[in-house]
Protein backbone atom coordinates (compact mmCIF):
# COMPACT_ATOMS: atom_id res chain seq x y z
CA UNK A 1 0.00 0.00 0.00
CA UNK A 2 1.61 2.86 -1.28
CA UNK A 3 -0.38 5.57 1.38
CA UNK A 4 -2.21 5.78 4.14
CA UNK A 5 -0.86 5.01 8.01
CA UNK A 6 -0.39 1.89 7.36
CA UNK A 7 2.86 2.07 9.79
CA UNK A 8 1.18 2.30 12.72
CA UNK A 9 -1.04 -0.55 13.35
CA UNK A 10 2.32 -2.46 12.14
CA UNK A 11 4.35 -1.21 14.44
CA UNK A 12 2.06 -1.69 17.26
CA UNK A 13 1.40 -5.28 16.46
CA UNK A 14 5.73 -5.40 16.24
CA UNK A 15 5.34 -3.25 19.91
CA UNK A 16 3.11 -6.01 21.76
CA UNK A 17 5.96 -8.97 20.72
CA UNK A 18 8.84 -7.14 20.74
CA UNK A 19 10.04 -5.54 23.92
CA UNK A 20 13.39 -4.18 23.13
CA UNK A 21 11.82 -3.02 19.74
CA UNK A 22 9.26 -0.76 21.74
CA UNK A 23 12.20 1.23 23.43
CA UNK A 24 13.96 1.84 20.02
CA UNK A 25 10.79 3.07 18.98
CA UNK A 26 10.05 5.03 21.78
CA UNK A 27 13.27 7.03 21.59
CA UNK A 28 12.38 8.14 18.20
CA UNK A 29 8.78 9.22 17.70
CA UNK A 30 7.49 8.60 14.57
CA UNK A 31 6.91 12.07 13.22
CA UNK A 32 5.86 10.55 10.00
CA UNK A 33 3.27 10.12 7.70
CA UNK A 34 3.13 7.86 4.36
CA UNK A 35 -0.40 10.08 3.47
CA UNK A 36 -0.15 11.66 0.25
CA UNK A 37 -4.09 12.63 -0.26
CA UNK A 38 -5.60 15.95 1.03
CA UNK A 39 -5.37 15.19 4.21
CA UNK A 40 -1.48 14.99 4.25
CA UNK A 41 -0.57 17.71 6.81
CA UNK A 42 -3.57 16.52 9.41
CA UNK A 43 -1.98 13.54 11.11
CA UNK A 44 -1.51 12.91 14.34
CA UNK A 45 1.61 11.58 15.66
CA UNK A 46 1.61 9.00 18.00
CA UNK A 47 0.70 10.76 21.67
CA UNK A 48 -0.81 9.46 25.22
CA UNK A 49 -4.31 10.13 26.30
CA UNK A 50 -3.66 13.49 27.83
CA UNK A 51 -1.74 14.59 25.09
CA UNK A 52 -4.67 13.24 22.65
CA UNK A 53 -7.11 15.58 24.71
CA UNK A 54 -5.16 18.42 24.01
CA UNK A 55 -4.76 17.80 20.30
CA UNK A 56 -8.24 17.53 20.07
CA UNK A 57 -9.02 20.49 21.67
CA UNK A 58 -6.48 22.66 19.50
CA UNK A 59 -7.81 21.21 16.69
CA UNK A 60 -11.14 22.68 17.52
CA UNK A 61 -9.91 26.04 18.36
CA UNK A 62 -8.66 25.93 15.02
CA UNK A 63 -11.22 24.88 12.65
CA UNK A 64 -14.46 25.68 13.74
CA UNK A 65 -15.85 29.23 12.94
CA UNK A 66 -15.96 32.03 15.84
CA UNK A 67 -18.74 33.98 15.88
CA UNK A 68 -19.39 37.26 16.76
CA UNK A 69 -20.04 38.45 20.59
CA UNK A 70 -22.77 38.65 21.90
CA UNK A 71 -23.63 34.97 21.11
CA UNK A 72 -25.20 31.83 22.33
CA UNK A 73 -22.18 29.92 21.94
CA UNK A 74 -20.00 31.97 24.51
CA UNK A 75 -17.49 29.50 24.25
CA UNK A 76 -15.85 30.48 20.64
CA UNK A 77 -17.61 34.11 20.49
CA UNK A 78 -14.97 37.72 20.54
CA UNK A 79 -14.72 37.47 16.67
CA UNK A 80 -14.21 40.66 15.67
CA UNK A 81 -15.34 43.72 15.37
CA UNK A 82 -12.57 43.99 12.23
CA UNK A 83 -11.51 40.40 11.28
CA UNK A 84 -10.38 38.81 7.87
CA UNK A 85 -11.57 35.20 8.54
CA UNK A 86 -13.73 33.38 11.40
CA UNK A 87 -11.54 30.34 11.50
CA UNK A 88 -7.77 29.49 11.23
CA UNK A 89 -8.54 26.28 8.39
CA UNK A 90 -9.89 29.26 6.64
CA UNK A 91 -6.58 30.56 5.60
CA UNK A 92 -4.65 26.87 6.25
CA UNK A 93 -6.84 25.04 4.13
CA UNK A 94 -6.63 21.33 4.85
CA UNK A 95 -3.25 22.59 6.86
CA UNK A 96 -1.78 23.53 3.49
CA UNK A 97 -1.15 26.81 1.37
CA UNK A 98 -3.70 29.43 1.08
CA UNK A 99 -4.47 30.15 -2.73
CA UNK A 100 -5.19 34.38 -3.40
CA UNK A 101 -8.16 33.52 -5.62
CA UNK A 102 -10.85 30.97 -5.09
CA UNK A 103 -13.93 30.67 -7.22
CA UNK A 104 -13.08 34.08 -9.11
CA UNK A 105 -13.08 35.85 -6.00
CA UNK A 106 -9.93 37.12 -4.28
CA UNK A 107 -9.38 34.71 -0.81
CA UNK A 108 -9.04 35.31 2.58
CA UNK A 109 -5.95 33.76 2.57
CA UNK A 110 -4.47 36.97 0.98
CA UNK A 111 -3.71 39.20 3.95
CA UNK A 112 -2.70 42.16 2.94
CA UNK A 113 -0.10 44.19 5.46
CA UNK A 114 -0.26 47.52 5.72
CA UNK A 115 2.84 49.69 7.13
CA UNK A 116 4.51 53.49 6.72
CA UNK A 117 7.92 54.08 6.73
CA UNK A 118 9.53 54.71 9.85
CA UNK A 119 10.57 58.21 9.12
CA UNK A 120 9.57 60.85 11.75
CA UNK A 121 9.07 60.71 14.86
CA UNK A 122 10.24 57.32 15.62
CA UNK A 123 8.96 55.30 18.27
CA UNK A 124 11.32 53.24 19.66
CA UNK A 125 9.39 50.67 21.56
CA UNK A 126 7.14 50.17 18.86
CA UNK A 127 9.91 49.12 16.23
CA UNK A 128 11.59 47.06 18.90
CA UNK A 129 7.97 45.28 19.71
CA UNK A 130 6.40 45.52 16.43
CA UNK A 131 9.08 45.67 13.96
CA UNK A 132 7.24 48.12 11.64
CA UNK A 133 5.34 51.29 11.77
CA UNK A 134 1.47 50.28 10.82
CA UNK A 135 -1.09 52.71 9.24
CA UNK A 136 -2.32 55.21 11.76
CA UNK A 137 -6.00 54.83 10.89
CA UNK A 138 -6.24 51.25 9.42
CA UNK A 139 -3.48 49.22 11.75
CA UNK A 140 -1.03 47.07 10.71
CA UNK A 141 -3.51 44.82 8.39
CA UNK A 142 -6.23 45.34 6.32
CA UNK A 143 -9.63 43.89 7.89
CA UNK A 144 -12.10 42.42 4.91
CA UNK A 145 -15.01 41.63 7.48
CA UNK A 146 -16.65 42.92 10.33
CA UNK A 147 -19.30 42.70 12.82
CA UNK A 148 -22.75 44.47 12.60
CA UNK A 149 -22.59 48.03 13.35
CA UNK A 150 -18.35 47.99 12.50
CA UNK A 151 -17.64 49.09 9.33
CA UNK A 152 -14.85 46.69 7.05
CA UNK A 153 -11.77 48.31 6.31
CA UNK A 154 -11.66 47.97 2.80
CA UNK A 155 -11.43 45.32 -0.25
CA UNK A 156 -8.31 44.06 -2.21
CA UNK A 157 -8.11 44.42 -5.87
CA UNK A 158 -5.84 42.10 -7.72
CA UNK A 159 -4.75 42.08 -11.72
CA UNK A 160 -2.15 39.92 -13.45
CA UNK A 161 0.30 40.87 -16.21
CA UNK A 162 1.32 37.64 -17.86
CA UNK A 163 5.43 37.45 -19.08
CA UNK A 164 6.92 35.04 -21.15
CA UNK A 165 10.34 34.15 -19.89
CA UNK A 166 12.59 32.06 -22.30
CA UNK A 167 14.95 29.31 -21.79
CA UNK A 168 18.52 28.89 -23.17
CA UNK A 169 17.16 26.02 -24.91
CA UNK A 170 14.47 28.71 -26.66
CA UNK A 171 11.15 27.13 -24.65
CA UNK A 172 9.31 29.52 -22.83
CA UNK A 173 7.09 29.66 -19.81
CA UNK A 174 4.21 32.57 -18.68
CA UNK A 175 5.03 33.61 -15.34
CA UNK A 176 1.92 36.16 -14.22
CA UNK A 177 3.07 39.93 -12.83
CA UNK A 178 0.37 40.69 -10.07
CA UNK A 179 -0.71 44.28 -9.07
CA UNK A 180 -2.66 45.20 -6.03
CA UNK A 181 -4.34 47.71 -4.88
CA UNK A 182 -6.94 48.90 -2.20
CA UNK A 183 -10.75 49.79 -2.82
CA UNK A 184 -13.97 50.98 -0.52
CA UNK A 185 -11.72 52.04 2.25
CA UNK A 186 -14.32 52.80 4.72
CA UNK A 187 -12.01 54.68 7.22
CA UNK A 188 -11.07 57.63 5.01
CA UNK A 189 -7.73 57.88 3.16
CA UNK A 190 -4.52 55.84 4.18
CA UNK A 191 -1.07 57.48 4.61
CA UNK A 192 0.30 58.89 1.26
CA UNK A 193 3.13 56.79 2.34
CA UNK A 194 1.27 53.77 2.93
CA UNK A 195 2.79 50.27 1.83
CA UNK A 196 0.32 47.41 1.25
CA UNK A 197 2.01 44.05 1.83
CA UNK A 198 0.37 41.03 0.19
CA UNK A 199 1.05 37.66 2.35
CA UNK A 200 -0.32 34.25 1.37
CA UNK A 201 -1.35 31.74 3.72
CA UNK A 202 1.86 29.52 4.68
CA UNK A 203 1.39 25.42 4.73
CA UNK A 204 1.70 24.43 8.93
CA UNK A 205 4.41 21.21 8.41
CA UNK A 206 6.38 20.02 10.90
CA UNK A 207 5.91 23.37 13.28
CA UNK A 208 6.91 21.08 16.24
CA UNK A 209 10.25 19.88 14.13
CA UNK A 210 11.35 23.66 13.37
CA UNK A 211 10.52 24.54 16.57
CA UNK A 212 13.25 22.05 17.93
CA UNK A 213 15.80 22.91 15.65
CA UNK A 214 19.16 23.75 17.75
CA UNK A 215 19.63 27.86 17.32
CA UNK A 216 23.30 27.29 16.54
CA UNK A 217 22.51 25.21 13.74
CA UNK A 218 20.39 27.91 12.23
CA UNK A 219 23.21 30.84 13.06
CA UNK A 220 25.70 28.57 11.38
CA UNK A 221 24.63 29.77 8.19
CA UNK A 222 24.31 33.24 8.53
CA UNK A 223 26.99 34.94 6.12
CA UNK A 224 25.76 38.98 6.56
CA UNK A 225 28.27 40.23 4.88
CA UNK A 226 28.84 37.24 2.10
CA UNK A 227 32.41 36.74 3.22
CA UNK A 228 32.68 33.71 1.28
CA UNK A 229 31.64 35.47 -1.73
CA UNK A 230 29.46 33.15 -3.44
CA UNK A 231 26.57 36.07 -3.97
CA UNK A 232 24.72 34.56 -1.03
CA UNK A 233 24.48 36.36 2.34
CA UNK A 234 21.80 34.93 4.84
CA UNK A 235 20.93 36.67 7.77
CA UNK A 236 18.62 35.81 11.37
CA UNK A 237 15.56 37.68 12.16
CA UNK A 238 15.82 39.17 15.80
CA UNK A 239 12.03 39.40 16.92
CA UNK A 240 10.73 40.46 20.04
CA UNK A 241 8.81 37.97 21.45
CA UNK A 242 5.69 39.40 23.70
CA UNK A 243 5.16 35.72 25.67
CA UNK A 244 9.10 35.71 26.83
CA UNK A 245 8.78 39.98 26.47
CA UNK A 246 12.65 39.37 24.86
CA UNK A 247 14.40 39.23 21.75
CA UNK A 248 14.35 35.71 20.01
CA UNK A 249 15.87 34.32 16.47
CA UNK A 250 12.59 34.36 14.24
CA UNK A 251 11.74 30.95 12.47
CA UNK A 252 8.04 31.43 11.47
CA UNK A 253 6.16 33.30 8.54
CA UNK A 254 7.33 35.13 5.12
CA UNK A 255 9.45 37.18 6.89
CA UNK A 256 10.42 35.03 9.98
CA UNK A 257 8.83 37.60 11.77
CA UNK A 258 7.41 35.32 14.70
CA UNK A 259 10.04 32.96 17.87
CA UNK A 260 7.34 30.39 18.41
CA UNK A 261 4.22 28.48 17.22
CA UNK A 262 2.34 30.23 19.81
CA UNK A 263 3.22 33.71 19.13
CA UNK A 264 2.23 33.29 15.60
CA UNK A 265 -1.04 31.30 16.76
CA UNK A 266 -1.40 34.32 18.98
CA UNK A 267 -0.72 36.67 16.83
CA UNK A 268 -3.31 35.07 14.20
CA UNK A 269 -5.76 35.36 16.47
CA UNK A 270 -5.17 39.11 17.30
CA UNK A 271 -4.99 40.17 13.65
CA UNK A 272 -6.74 37.75 11.49
CA UNK A 273 -9.88 37.40 13.66
CA UNK A 274 -9.68 39.57 16.06
CA UNK A 275 -9.44 37.72 19.52
CA UNK A 276 -7.89 38.97 22.17
CA UNK A 277 -5.38 36.79 24.20
CA UNK A 278 -2.68 37.10 26.79
CA UNK A 279 0.14 37.50 24.51
CA UNK A 280 -1.65 40.18 22.40
CA UNK A 281 -4.22 41.52 24.25
CA UNK A 282 -6.84 43.94 23.43
CA UNK A 283 -9.12 43.88 20.19
CA UNK A 284 -7.71 44.39 16.63
CA UNK A 285 -9.38 48.09 16.33
CA UNK A 286 -6.55 51.54 15.83
CA UNK A 287 -7.73 54.75 18.22
CA UNK A 288 -9.16 56.39 14.78
CA UNK A 289 -11.63 53.22 14.52
CA UNK A 290 -14.38 54.66 17.31
CA UNK A 291 -17.00 51.91 16.44
CA UNK A 292 -14.74 48.85 16.57
CA UNK A 293 -13.92 50.22 19.71
CA UNK A 294 -16.78 50.53 21.15
CA UNK A 295 -18.46 47.24 20.09
CA UNK A 296 -19.68 44.15 21.97
CA UNK A 297 -16.81 42.36 23.48
CA UNK A 298 -16.75 38.58 24.29
CA UNK A 299 -17.68 37.70 27.73
CA UNK A 300 -14.60 36.50 29.29
CA UNK A 301 -11.23 38.35 30.06
CA UNK A 302 -9.64 36.70 26.81
CA UNK A 303 -11.27 35.26 24.15
CA UNK A 304 -8.68 33.24 23.57
CA UNK A 305 -7.28 32.26 26.96
CA UNK A 306 -3.68 30.72 27.79
CA UNK A 307 -4.75 27.47 27.74
CA UNK A 308 -6.54 27.32 24.40
CA UNK A 309 -3.90 29.19 23.01
CA UNK A 310 -1.26 26.15 24.24
CA UNK A 311 -4.03 23.57 22.93
CA UNK A 312 -3.56 25.42 19.29
CA UNK A 313 -0.02 25.72 19.16
CA UNK A 314 0.14 22.04 20.59
CA UNK A 315 -1.91 20.83 17.68
CA UNK A 316 -0.01 22.35 15.25
CA UNK A 317 3.16 20.89 16.60
CA UNK A 318 1.77 17.35 17.15
CA UNK A 319 1.14 16.94 13.83
CA UNK A 320 3.04 14.57 11.20
CA UNK A 321 5.27 15.18 8.38
CA UNK A 322 4.48 13.76 4.79
CA UNK A 323 7.45 10.81 3.89
CA UNK A 324 9.56 11.76 0.68
CA UNK A 325 7.71 10.09 -2.24
CA UNK A 326 11.18 9.35 -4.18
CA UNK A 327 10.02 8.35 -7.77
CA UNK A 328 11.89 7.53 -10.64
CA UNK A 329 14.26 10.26 -11.85
CA UNK A 330 14.40 11.57 -8.01
CA UNK A 331 17.93 10.84 -7.45
CA UNK A 332 18.68 12.61 -11.05
CA UNK A 333 16.40 15.76 -9.74
CA UNK A 334 18.79 15.91 -6.52
CA UNK A 335 21.96 16.30 -7.76
CA UNK A 336 20.87 19.00 -9.96
CA UNK A 337 19.19 21.01 -7.07
CA UNK A 338 22.52 20.61 -5.80
CA UNK A 339 24.87 21.13 -8.51
CA UNK A 340 22.86 24.63 -9.15
CA UNK A 341 23.21 25.67 -5.48
CA UNK A 342 19.58 25.87 -4.40
CA UNK A 343 20.62 24.12 -1.51
CA UNK A 344 22.62 26.99 -0.24
CA UNK A 345 19.37 28.33 1.17
CA UNK A 346 17.00 25.65 1.08
CA UNK A 347 19.57 23.72 3.40
CA UNK A 348 18.17 20.22 3.25
CA UNK A 349 18.66 18.56 6.47
CA UNK A 350 19.14 19.08 10.38
CA UNK A 351 19.00 16.32 13.06
CA UNK A 352 17.34 17.21 16.06
CA UNK A 353 17.84 16.21 19.96
CA UNK A 354 15.17 14.13 19.95
CA UNK A 355 17.20 12.23 17.45
CA UNK A 356 15.38 12.67 14.47
CA UNK A 357 16.98 13.50 11.08
CA UNK A 358 14.33 16.42 9.36
CA UNK A 359 14.42 17.83 5.59
CA UNK A 360 12.65 20.91 5.51
CA UNK A 361 14.86 22.53 3.03
CA UNK A 362 15.26 25.88 4.36
CA UNK A 363 18.02 27.68 6.00
CA UNK A 364 15.21 29.98 7.57
CA UNK A 365 17.54 32.57 7.18
CA UNK A 366 16.38 36.27 5.35
CA UNK A 367 17.92 36.98 1.72
CA UNK A 368 17.27 39.54 -0.45
CA UNK A 369 15.03 38.32 -3.36
CA UNK A 370 15.71 41.35 -5.77
CA UNK A 371 13.03 44.25 -6.56
CA UNK A 372 10.52 41.93 -8.64
CA UNK A 373 9.50 40.29 -4.97
CA UNK A 374 10.13 42.66 -3.18
CA UNK A 375 6.45 43.52 -0.98
CA UNK A 376 7.81 47.10 0.43
CA UNK A 377 7.61 45.78 4.02
CA UNK A 378 10.07 45.72 6.57
CA UNK A 379 9.66 43.19 9.61
CA UNK A 380 12.55 43.70 12.54
CA UNK A 381 15.64 42.85 10.57
CA UNK A 382 14.13 42.09 7.27
CA UNK A 383 13.95 44.52 4.91
CA UNK A 384 11.61 44.89 1.42
CA UNK A 385 13.65 42.53 -0.64
CA UNK A 386 14.26 40.44 2.62
CA UNK A 387 12.55 36.47 2.95
CA UNK A 388 12.73 33.64 5.13
CA UNK A 389 13.57 30.66 2.63
CA UNK A 390 10.35 28.77 2.75
CA UNK A 391 11.27 24.94 3.49
CA UNK A 392 9.76 22.94 0.47
CA UNK A 393 9.20 19.52 1.99
CA UNK A 394 5.88 18.28 0.70
CA UNK A 395 5.21 21.18 -1.93
CA UNK A 396 4.16 18.67 -4.06
CA UNK A 397 1.18 17.75 -1.76
CA UNK A 398 -0.01 21.39 -1.65
CA UNK A 399 -1.87 21.53 -4.58
CA UNK A 400 -3.96 17.88 -2.99
CA UNK A 401 -4.51 20.35 0.07
CA UNK A 402 -5.48 23.21 -1.12
CA UNK A 403 -6.99 22.67 -4.35
CA UNK A 404 -4.45 24.59 -6.34
CA UNK A 405 -0.83 25.53 -6.29
CA UNK A 406 -0.14 29.17 -5.14
CA UNK A 407 3.71 29.45 -4.26
CA UNK A 408 5.87 32.49 -3.18
CA UNK A 409 5.09 34.99 -0.03
CA UNK A 410 1.52 36.30 -2.68
CA UNK A 411 0.92 33.18 -4.38
CA UNK A 412 1.66 34.66 -7.75
CA UNK A 413 3.70 31.35 -8.95
CA UNK A 414 1.02 28.72 -9.98
CA UNK A 415 3.80 26.07 -10.21
CA UNK A 416 7.39 25.23 -9.11
CA UNK A 417 8.82 26.06 -12.36
CA UNK A 418 7.44 29.64 -12.04
CA UNK A 419 8.36 30.11 -8.60
CA UNK A 420 12.17 28.98 -9.65
CA UNK A 421 11.78 31.79 -12.15
CA UNK A 422 10.65 34.54 -10.28
CA UNK A 423 14.06 34.22 -7.86
CA UNK A 424 16.36 36.81 -8.69
CA UNK A 425 18.86 39.23 -6.23
CA UNK A 426 20.72 36.61 -3.81
CA UNK A 427 19.38 33.82 -6.07
CA UNK A 428 19.80 35.41 -9.39
CA UNK A 429 23.17 32.84 -10.54
CA UNK A 430 21.04 30.07 -9.36
CA UNK A 431 17.45 31.10 -11.61
CA UNK A 432 20.24 31.50 -14.12
CA UNK A 433 21.64 28.58 -14.26
CA UNK A 434 17.97 26.66 -14.17
CA UNK A 435 16.84 28.71 -16.99
CA UNK A 436 20.26 26.92 -18.91
CA UNK A 437 18.90 23.56 -18.25
CA UNK A 438 17.45 21.55 -20.60
CA UNK A 439 14.18 20.60 -20.63
CA UNK A 440 15.09 17.01 -19.36
CA UNK A 441 17.28 18.44 -16.36
CA UNK A 442 14.35 20.54 -15.70
CA UNK A 443 11.61 18.17 -15.33
CA UNK A 444 13.98 15.85 -13.51
CA UNK A 445 14.69 19.22 -11.09
CA UNK A 446 11.02 19.47 -10.30
CA UNK A 447 10.19 16.13 -10.06
CA UNK A 448 12.50 15.48 -7.08
CA UNK A 449 11.11 19.03 -5.48
CA UNK A 450 7.41 17.21 -5.99
CA UNK A 451 8.75 14.03 -4.29
CA UNK A 452 10.64 15.71 -1.29
C1 LIG B 1 -6.97 35.61 7.15
C2 LIG B 1 -6.14 34.47 6.90
C3 LIG B 1 -5.51 33.76 8.07
C4 LIG B 1 -6.11 33.27 9.19
C5 LIG B 1 -7.57 33.41 9.61
C6 LIG B 1 -5.08 32.58 9.93
N1 LIG B 1 -3.88 32.63 9.27
FE1 LIG B 1 -2.16 31.77 9.83
N2 LIG B 1 -1.19 32.65 8.29
C7 LIG B 1 -1.79 33.49 7.38
C8 LIG B 1 -0.78 34.19 6.61
C9 LIG B 1 -1.03 35.21 5.51
C10 LIG B 1 0.46 33.73 7.09
C11 LIG B 1 1.83 34.26 6.68
C12 LIG B 1 2.03 35.52 7.52
C13 LIG B 1 3.13 36.43 7.04
O1 LIG B 1 4.17 35.96 6.64
O2 LIG B 1 2.94 37.66 7.07
C14 LIG B 1 0.17 32.76 8.15
C15 LIG B 1 1.14 32.06 8.87
C16 LIG B 1 0.86 31.22 9.93
C17 LIG B 1 1.84 30.45 10.65
C18 LIG B 1 3.33 30.39 10.36
C19 LIG B 1 3.66 29.14 9.56
C20 LIG B 1 5.09 29.03 9.12
O3 LIG B 1 5.46 27.99 8.56
O4 LIG B 1 5.87 29.97 9.29
C21 LIG B 1 1.18 29.80 11.65
C22 LIG B 1 1.78 28.88 12.71
C23 LIG B 1 -0.22 30.17 11.56
N3 LIG B 1 -0.38 31.02 10.48
C24 LIG B 1 -1.20 29.72 12.42
C25 LIG B 1 -2.52 30.21 12.42
C26 LIG B 1 -3.48 29.96 13.47
C27 LIG B 1 -3.25 29.14 14.70
C28 LIG B 1 -4.63 30.62 13.11
C29 LIG B 1 -5.94 30.75 13.89
C30 LIG B 1 -5.83 31.29 15.23
C31 LIG B 1 -4.37 31.26 11.84
N4 LIG B 1 -3.09 31.00 11.45
C32 LIG B 1 -5.30 31.99 11.15
C33 LIG B 1 -3.14 33.66 7.18
C34 LIG B 1 -4.10 33.36 8.14
C1 LIG C 1 19.41 33.03 -1.97
C2 LIG C 1 18.61 31.98 -1.39
C3 LIG C 1 17.83 31.08 -2.32
C4 LIG C 1 18.33 30.30 -3.36
C5 LIG C 1 19.75 30.17 -3.83
C6 LIG C 1 17.18 29.61 -3.90
N1 LIG C 1 16.05 29.95 -3.22
FE1 LIG C 1 14.19 29.24 -3.55
N2 LIG C 1 13.43 30.62 -2.28
C7 LIG C 1 14.17 31.49 -1.51
C8 LIG C 1 13.28 32.44 -0.88
C9 LIG C 1 13.68 33.54 0.10
C10 LIG C 1 11.99 32.14 -1.34
C11 LIG C 1 10.70 32.90 -1.01
C12 LIG C 1 10.55 34.09 -1.94
C13 LIG C 1 9.20 34.76 -1.89
O1 LIG C 1 8.28 34.22 -1.31
O2 LIG C 1 9.02 35.84 -2.47
C14 LIG C 1 12.12 30.96 -2.18
C15 LIG C 1 11.04 30.27 -2.74
C16 LIG C 1 11.16 29.08 -3.43
C17 LIG C 1 10.06 28.26 -3.87
C18 LIG C 1 8.60 28.50 -3.53
C19 LIG C 1 8.30 27.93 -2.16
C20 LIG C 1 6.96 28.32 -1.58
O3 LIG C 1 6.56 27.73 -0.58
O4 LIG C 1 6.34 29.25 -2.05
C21 LIG C 1 10.60 27.21 -4.57
C22 LIG C 1 9.83 26.07 -5.22
C23 LIG C 1 12.02 27.38 -4.58
N3 LIG C 1 12.34 28.51 -3.88
C24 LIG C 1 12.91 26.53 -5.21
C25 LIG C 1 14.25 26.88 -5.45
C26 LIG C 1 15.12 26.19 -6.38
C27 LIG C 1 14.74 24.98 -7.19
C28 LIG C 1 16.32 26.84 -6.34
C29 LIG C 1 17.53 26.59 -7.21
C30 LIG C 1 17.33 26.78 -8.64
C31 LIG C 1 16.20 27.90 -5.35
N4 LIG C 1 14.94 27.90 -4.85
C32 LIG C 1 17.23 28.74 -4.97
C33 LIG C 1 15.54 31.48 -1.36
C34 LIG C 1 16.41 30.86 -2.26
Amino acid sequence: MATGCSNDSAQKQKNTTNKQDTHAKKSIPNIFTNKQSKQAFKQTIKLNHDEEDKHILGRSFFTIPWSQAPSATSARDGLGPLYSANTCIHCHPNNGAGIPMKNGFISRSLVMRLSIPNIQNVDNDLIEKNGFVPEPTYGGQLSLHSNTNTPFEGRISLSYENIILKYEDNSTCEIQKPTYSIKNLQYGEFDKNVNIAPHIGLALIGLGAIEMIEEKDILAKEDIYDKDKDGISGKANWVYNPESNTTELGRFTWKAAAATVKQQAANAAHNDMSLSNPIYPGDNCTDKQTECLEANKGVHDFDLPMYRLDAIAFYLKTLRIPRERKTANFAKGKKIFNSLGCVKCHTSEYKLSDGNTIKPYSDFLLHDMGDALSDGHTMFKANANEFRTPPLWSIGLYEKASGKMALLHDGRARTIEEAILWHGGESTTQQRAFKALNKQDRNYLIEFLKGI
